[in-house]
């Protein structure tokens, strides 16, 4: 006996998404260059690059390398601002039936509030991703994602600045994960998303120099994956909001992983960066392994794990 379509669909805050797959901010740009592969309709939402008030010229070069399992990066969030991600880059997203969740940077709380505030007017966003994970930029950002009060601070002041579904996006680099992910959802954030990279550098032996001009940077990839599936884990067990699981997803299984650990959707970062079309093949594949264990709907697997 053949099953029905199981229903792949889950909610982040007041976020209906299709499925649970997104993709991981800084990976995908503003979707542009990744709409050339697919159909940007068939992700569960799109998360974009971090955007600032003013345009961020990023760090010096180079900027990124490969290490085992993974690669570092530390691109300083280099954007283009508000302004052009309202009139160039939005416009654009809106012709795909996704949800847009936009990535927010601010060296300061006033910066990261004069944001949202502006992305609170516009039309077309479902929702904001504060970032205050970044290792890569000097002020701002890791700042404040290092301590619960510096968390709270931040999401508190964008709390007040709109109504749009808050998602909080935590660094993997501190102590305790899990006391900044409270202080978080108290300050009024409608969901953590987790993990950022994990900082760390690499040397160029003969050259006797750092690959990253910035020295360290941000390591991502399937390297990462035990730590972000722990924490991700560690959170869902202490919060009572929806999670957006990340770190290393490269396949539908990794993805699987990351549910079971309490993730009610997850994104796919550099996995892009090896093959552009791993989102979409993910989506696909939590489908067919819905199918083959009989299971009729996919938030039913969120935190199944014993
Ligand atoms: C090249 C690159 C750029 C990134 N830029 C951002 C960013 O602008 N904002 C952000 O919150 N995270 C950024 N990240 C972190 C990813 O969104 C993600 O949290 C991290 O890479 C772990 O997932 P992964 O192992 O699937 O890549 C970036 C990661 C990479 C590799």
């Amino acid at each position: 006996m053949g099953m029905n379509k199981p229903d792949l669909s889950v909610k982040i805050g007041n976020i209906n998404m299709k499925n649970p797959v997104t993709v991981a901010s800084g990976t995908f740009g503003f979707g542009q260059e990744m709409a050339e592969f697919y159909d940007l309709s068939l992700l569960g939402a799109i998360v974009v690059k971090g955007t600032s008030l003013e345009p961020w010229a990023g760090n010096d070069y180079p900027r990124t390398c490969e290490t085992p399992s993974g690669m570092l990066n530390a691109i300083g969030l280099q954007n283009d601002g508000l302004d052009n991600f309202l009139s160039e880059k939005l416009p654009f997203l809106r012709r795909f039936d996704v949800p847009v969740i936009v990535n927010v940077v601010g060296h300061s709380i006033e910066e990261y509030a004069a944001v949202a505030a502006a992305l609170d007017k516009a039309e077309g966003i479902a929702g904001l991703e504060i970032n205050i994970s970044c290792p890569n930029v000097k002020e701002g950002c890791l700042v404040f994602g290092a301590t619960p009060e510096g968390a709270a601070q931040v999401v508190k002041a964008v709390r007040e600045k709109t109504s749009l579904t808050l998602i909080t996006k935590l660094s993997p680099n501190v102590t305790d994960v899990v006391s900044i992910a409270k202080a978080a959802v108290e300050a009024g954030s409608d969901a953590i998303s987790l993990i950022n990279t994990l900082l760390g550098t690499a040397i160029d032996p003969w050259k006797r120099k750092f690959r990253l001009a910035n020295i360290t940077g941000g390591l991502s990839g399937p390297a990462v994956k035990p730590v972000a599936l722990r924490m991700v884990y560690q959170v869902a067990q202490a919060v009572d909001v929806p999670i957006i699981g990340m770190g290393g997803i490269m396949n539908a299984m990794d993805a699987i992983e990351f549910m079971l650990a309490g993730a009610d959707a997850i994104s796919v970062g550099t996995g892009n960066f090896v093959n552009p079309m791993a989102a979409v093949e993910i989506v696909k594949g939590i489908e067919d392994y819905l199918v083959a264990t009989n299971t009729p709907n996919v938030a039913s697997i969120v935190g199944a794990v014993s």
